[in-house]
């Protein structure tokens, strides 16, 4: 149970329940949040985060439990009810009218009146240009809401709730579709809410997001609370073993290597407008983390290493020769491989079977004269899948239906039959549920522990921690700290992470 309410406390439920015919989508939920604050709520896939906020937002009646708003009980049977009672909640993906303009969808249902009972556009034009200043955002109130950005729809949504002065704002999972400027712009706005004294509860499944806006934060499991944390009082480890109930040296199993001569040497990479004057290096044997908010660069970096993207001047070596720029072919002979963040459109071709996908690769190395059998190839695979133990049960299962877990193995067990000297490797656990997350983990952990030297790109702040044996952190395309692995605290890489953004602020 979170402690007890106080003065300023804006919203309190406690042990709310829902359940929607057999199905309890929310066994015992509670949260209490304060004016002047940003709460996060977080927890794995169908923890019953949606389902609480919608009870908050007058969607779903609770079956049972208390809910409380400025210490006062409620009871909403709509959205209607809610929004009167100063609750306002922006979902992922918005439901502007897109005909009606930016003004109108603001004003929706409550225009002001003129004189002689006309609707006052001009007032609401001005009325609305002051909303979008005191935001700090740039959109044109006239404008028809169709053609809108997710992350301007959000704003308006924002903007909204403001005009009817709303004391709790409730945003599910709203930087899902926002890039990384976009993110920024909303965190700048969700911050000044706070400022001004309103509550806002934030859902995210992002923990870098998480530790870089909310003051606390409350963790569900399986529909019911868990705990709830001041944020610097709490680290991502602890926050994930709340999340999944498990300890987290299951979930980030690092084996120690003995980190050895180094592989990748990358100098004063360059490109404008994109990454500054980026030094790194990964000894064999070493896993190294590239951390950073989205939008911070980090793909762009890898990419341009492996040579998939251009840069305009510095220099790649990889164990001490030349690595040609924009040519990912010399990057594959030099000993590269990259696994980049989407697998299912880059990495893995789906609808082939997994045979065909870890051959593919060395399909040119075994193909003599052009001519290639599938007993060539199964030949070619087979050991690699069954040393990293993919789970198919024959090995021409379609790649499309085994799991994400399975699905990173496979991509994985293709490179490998490469052999490699440097892994780049980009979200190496999205879209992987947690139980098998800790799977790949392992992979890596082991795989560096045979001596390859492994670069990885990953937003959530425990896999960095547990994984990496050191940690840069890009900030805005530069590297603004490297932290040995007793060094790498959640506060040391978020610092490091927002640096530059809170600066210019
Ligand atoms: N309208 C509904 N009907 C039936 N089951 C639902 C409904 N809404 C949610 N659930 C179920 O309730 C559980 C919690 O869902 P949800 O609140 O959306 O979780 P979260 O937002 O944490 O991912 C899930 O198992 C989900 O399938
Ligand atoms: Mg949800």
């Amino acid at each position: 149970m979170p402690a007890s309410p106080t003065a300023t406390t804006v919203l309190e439920l406690r042990d709310v329940s829902k359940s929607f015919g057999p199905v309890v989508a929310l066994r015992s939920g509670s949260l209490r949040v304060d004016g002047g604050s940003i709460h996060a709520l977080i927890g794995e896939n169908g923890a019953g985060k949606s389902t609480l906020v919608k009870v908050v937002a007058g969607v779903h009646r609770r079956d049972s439990g208390v809910f409380e708003l400025g210490g006062e009980a409620v009871d909403f049977s709509s959205t209607a009810d809610s929004k009167h009672a100063g609750i306002a909640v922006i979902y992922q993906e918005p439901t502007l009218f897109p005909d009606l303009s930016v003004t109108e969808n603001i004003f929706m249902g409550r225009q002001p009146l003129a004189r002689g009972r006309r609707i006052d556009r001009a007032a609401m034009i001005t009325e609305a240009e002051g909303l979008f200043a005191r935001l700090g955002v740039r959109i044109d109130p006239r404008r028809p809401a169709a053609g809108l950005s997710i992350a301007d729809q959000q704003i308006i949504e924002i903007a909204k709730a403001i005009s009817l002065d709303a004391r709790l704002l409730v945003m599910d999972e709203p930087t899902a579709a926002l890039s990384g400027v976009e993110v920024d712009r909303l965190f700048a706005v969700a911050r000044s809410l706070r400022d001004e004294g309103r509550a806002l509860v934030f859902i995210s499944h992002r923990f870098d997001e998480v530790f870089a806006l909310a003051d606390t934060v409350t963790v569900m499991r399986d529909g019911s609370y868990i705990d709830t944390r001041r944020i610097d009082e709490t680290s991502p480890s602890e926050l994930v073993s709340l999340m999944v109930g498990r300890d987290v040296d299951d979930l980030f199993p690092k084996v120690a290597a003995t980190i050895g001569e180094p592989v990748l040497q990358v100098r004063g990479l360059n490109r404008a407008g994109v990454f500054h004057d980026v030094d790194l290096e990964v000894r064999a044997g070493e896993i190294v983390g590239l951390a950073g908010l989205v939008g911070a660069g980090r793909s762009e970096v890898a990419r341009a290493v492996f040579g998939v993207d251009p840069y305009d001047s510095g220099s790649v070596t990889l164990n001490g020769k030349d690595v040609r720029a924009h040519d990912p072919r010399s990057a594959i002979r030099a000993g590269m491989a990259f696994i980049p963040e989407d697998r299912r459109k880059q990495g893995l071709v789906i609808d082939s079977s997994v045979t065909r996908n870890v051959a593919g690769v060395i399909r040119r190395g075994i193909a003599k004269a052009g001519l290639l059998t599938a007993g060539m190839e199964n030949k070619a695979a087979g050991p690699w899948a069954s040393r990293l133990e993919v789970k198919t049960s024959a090995l021409d299962m379609n790649a499309a239906t085994m799991s994400g877990g399975n699905q990173q193995k496979v991509v994985i067990a293709k490179w490998l039959a490469t052999n490699p000297k440097l892994l780049i490797i980009d979200e190496p656990t999205r879209g992987i549920d947690v139980g098998t997350k800790a799977e790949v983990h392992r992979l890596l952990s082991a795989l560096a522990g045979q001596g390859l030297a492994i670069l990885m790109i990953s937003s959530e702040l425990p896999e960095v921690l547990g994984m990496a044996d050191r940690v840069l952190v890009l900030c805005e395309g530069r590297i603004t700290a490297e932290l040995d692995r007793a060094d790498a605290t959640p506060e040391a890489v978020m610092h490091a992470a927002t640096h530059h953004l809170e600066t210019a602020r």
